[in-house]
């Protein structure tokens, strides 16, 4: 199996090599003068299974048209199988006509993805709620992995909560809760939380109902697949300060933090967050590298 690494997933790519006790493959990606991308695989890559990675982060576009080429390059030089890791999807939240003409992107990307050559596809805690499971939105066998379990060693080790309950903002995070709480051998609960969009706005008002759930004097770990604006977490930690939690924590799998997440974080009383490296930054404490690595083998 040869592993290479986009220019957005590098440092990923070294390490799930390095877990799988071998080299990454050289590949070189550079620009034209005119902003276009060069792209040049080192490797022998005829009738290999070839393992592509490219965290779709921060320059989402960016990063997808240059999976897109790699693939359909590695297509062109006869690779035996593509498969095309993208930690973090982006457009995955998009993955409904909510207004009539949007464009149902979680559906393009892949078939996008499909169409350079890509054979099986792996991601981790992709935001699909509607959907729920991305083989829903591929034709090509794909997974959704789960860092949570690395997230909850990390908040063992580092947090070393006391008397913690594990809450998931909203429904959906009650799965990455649930997980969380295993690997501290305590309870997990689920907020509930209404989003709400107006046509003709990207962005959206975020309430969290806490219901009767009891925090007072407990710490309190929140489980996230993704912290954006913030508002979500935020929301959630001023209604367990309301009830007298102790300590607040936040882990999360893809750390977006648009601008001023941390500060509205914090400043609802927020002791520490941190994220994987699926979205590299400055908060980006725990590797998702085992837990790709070993969905490699698998
Ligand atoms: C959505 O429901 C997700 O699980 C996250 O809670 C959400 O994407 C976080 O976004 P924000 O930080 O902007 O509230």
């Amino acid at each position: 199996m040869l592993i290479l690494g986009g220019s957005a997933s590098q440092p990923l790519a070294e390490k799930v090599a390095k877990e799988l006790g071998q080299e990454p493959g050289h590949l070189e990606v550079k620009r034209f003068p005119d902003g276009e991308k060069y792209l040049r695989i080192y490797n022998e890559v005829k009738d290999q299974d070839v393992v592509a990675i490219q965290s779709l982060y921060r320059t989402p576009d960016e990063n997808i048209f240059e999976l897109l080429l790699l693939n359909d390059t590695l297509r062109d030089l006869g690779a035996r199988s593509i498969t095309a890791v993208a930690p973090y999807l982006a457009y995955a939240r998009q993955d409904s006509r909510f207004f009539p003409g949007e464009a149902v992107s979680s559906a393009s990307v892949a078939r996008l993805l499909e169409y350079a050559g890509t054979t099986s596809f792996l991601t981790i805690d992709c935001h699909l709620h509607r959907l729920g499971d991305v083989a829903k939105v591929f034709k090509i066998p794909a997974r959704n992995l789960t860092a949570m379990h690395e997230l909850g060693k990390y908040a063992r080790e580092h947090f070393k909560p006391r008397n913690p309950i594990v809450i998931g903002p909203d429904e959906e995070a009650e799965q990455w809760a649930s997980v969380v709480a295993k690997e501290l051998d305590t309870e997990h609960v689920a907020f509930r939380k209404v989003r709400v969009r107006k046509e003709g706005m990207t962005s959206s008002k975020v309430e969290v109902d806490a219901g009767d759930i009891e925090v007072k004097g407990r710490d309190v770990v929140f489980a996230d697949d993704i912290v954006s604006t913030g508002g979500t977490i935020a929301e959630a930690a001023k209604a367990c300060k309301k009830g007298g939690a102790n300590r607040i924590f936040v882990v999360c799998t893809h750390p977006v933090l648009a601008e001023g997440a941390l500060k509205r974080i914090k400043a609802a009383g927020v002791l520490k967050v941190i994220g994987t490296d699926t979205y590299p930054g400055p908060i980006s404490k725990v590797t998702v590298a085992p837990v790709i690595a070993a969905a490699l083998k698998s």
